[in-house]
């Protein structure tokens, strides 16, 4: 199934059930300062969240267009990207667990054809410091859910040392499994709206353990441990709680905010384990192989910081509030990731000049039908491309030569042997 099909069939899945269609808002937040980027679906809707009156109802599904710039150092793994499309289904005061857990199971069994064996869910433990107790309701919903597919669902207090042990539906404490745009409960300021969650994890197979330099190499498994097995693609959070001044007190309203990756969901739907290897990157990575005359297999890292970093820009750079490589701020950002895109190139042995705006229009014609803003703005991305990947090629050039200027004195400073092994010359 294509990741075009995925969307759609959310999309459409959940108009079925009554939600409204809305459009992804930019990607640059409006009057919000508290991540530099729009990083979740909810985080354009927080005021619906907390009660305004949205013009198109109570039950509203999209694909948010979604940057999380914490993220920028771990891709080049299986999982992680900068950027992401969000499909999102969210209750304002509608719906609320048992619609929720149901349809999104139902979503991606029934709809998107996966194995129910390998799905896993997680729920919050409680926390008697914030007046929040365990969520049993969710577990008796999950419980259901798999009782009507065959499967017995043993749930389980987390614990990291003995692993899974043969349980389906595990709690967790707040740092796994409560949500909130700040984070965890201590983190958010008051007025802000966020609750438990439950999310959904996907087993790739025992033999998945491909990260050896994981802290979780040799330790039990367990679904939250990232040591590559198990991937989160689905996280109902039920948003009935506000931070006060003094603790949390519930909303006038019961909401739901779901949020999975289109990316991760792609992936598993299409039966690879690498999110690079979905059809969301396959002309990227081709874009990339054609500009070096390597191949993907031989240099995964490299391709994918590439792709994700150049597929991240022109989206943002894109956008009808886009902005440009600065060195501050949001503009900060975009510089880094076009210069370590760069960097990443010359690795692979790019030489063309200014290549970066060959994946920049790939990444528009791929995405220009479901962002039109793409295709307005492309001509813009590729010269604020070309621009700054003449000032990085300058940059490197100057370092470069001051670099040979103070050899000879550096040389005689530390001794040649020492410079070789420091250097890699
Ligand atoms: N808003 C839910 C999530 O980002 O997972």
């Amino acid at each position: 199934m294509t990741s075009k099909k995925i969307r759609q069939k959310y999309l459409d899945f959940f108009k079925d059930r009554g939600h409204a269609i809305i459009p992804s808002a930019s990607v640059m937040p409006d009057n919000d300062s508290s991540t530099l980027f729009i990083s979740s679906g909810m985080q354009p809707l927080i005021p619906y969240l907390l009660g305004e009156k949205h013009p198109a109802g109570t039950s509203l599904v999209n694909s948010q267009k979604s940057f999380r710039a914490e993220d920028i150092t771990e891709v080049g793994d299986n999982r992680h990207i900068t950027f992401f499309e969000m499909l999102g289904n969210l209750s304002l005061g509608g719906y609320f667990k048992k619609e929720q857990l149901p349809w999104i199971f139902e979503f991606l069994t029934a709809e998107l054809g996966l194995d129910i064996g390998r799905l896993y869910a997680t729920v919050f433990r409680g926390d008697a410091d914030i007046g929040v107790d365990k969520d049993k309701e969710s577990v008796e919903i999950l419980k259901n859910i798999f009782k009507n597919k065959g499967l017995v669902a043993k749930d389980l207090d987390f614990s990291e040392r003995d692993g899974l042990r043969g349980g389906r539906i595990f709690y967790y404490p707040a740092g796994k499994n409560w949500w909130s745009r700040s984070g965890v409960p201590a983190n958010m300021p008051p007025g802000e709206p966020g609750g438990p969650d439950s999310e959904i994890f996907y087993d790739l197979g025992a033999d998945l353990k491909k990260h050896e330099n994981s802290p979780w190499a040799g330790e039990p498994c367990h679904v939250n441990c990232d040591c590559g097995r198990f991937i989160e693609i689905a996280n109902s959070v039920f948003m009935e709680f506000k931070k006060t001044a003094s603790g949390f007190e519930k909303l006038k309203q019961q909401n739901v905010d779901f949020g999975g990756g289109l990316e991760r969901i792609t992936m598993v739907a299409q039966g690879v384990d690498n999110i690079f290897e979905t059809d969301l990157f396959s002309n990227i990575i081709n874009g990339i192989s054609r500009l070096s005359g390597k191949k993907y297999r031989d240099n995964m890292k490299e391709f994918e910081i590439i792709a994700d970093h150049l597929r991240a820009v022109t989206f943002i750079m894109g956008d009808d509030k886009g902005i440009a490589p600065a060195n501050t701020g949001q503009g900060y950002l975009v510089r880094r990731l076009i210069r370590r895109a760069i960097r990443y190139g010359r690795q692979l042995g790019i030489t063309d000049d200014l290549w970066t705006k060959e994946i920049a229009k790939t990444v528009a014609h791929d995405y220009q039908e479901i962002y039109p803003e793409l295709g307005r703005n492309i001509n813009k991305v590729i010269e604020l491309l070309k621009e700054e990947e003449a000032k990085f090629s300058k940059t490197l050039e100057q370092g470069l030569k001051e670099l040979e200027k103070m050899k000879p004195k550096f040389i005689s400073a530390v001794g040649v042997g020492s410079l070789s092994a420091k250097s890699g010359i």
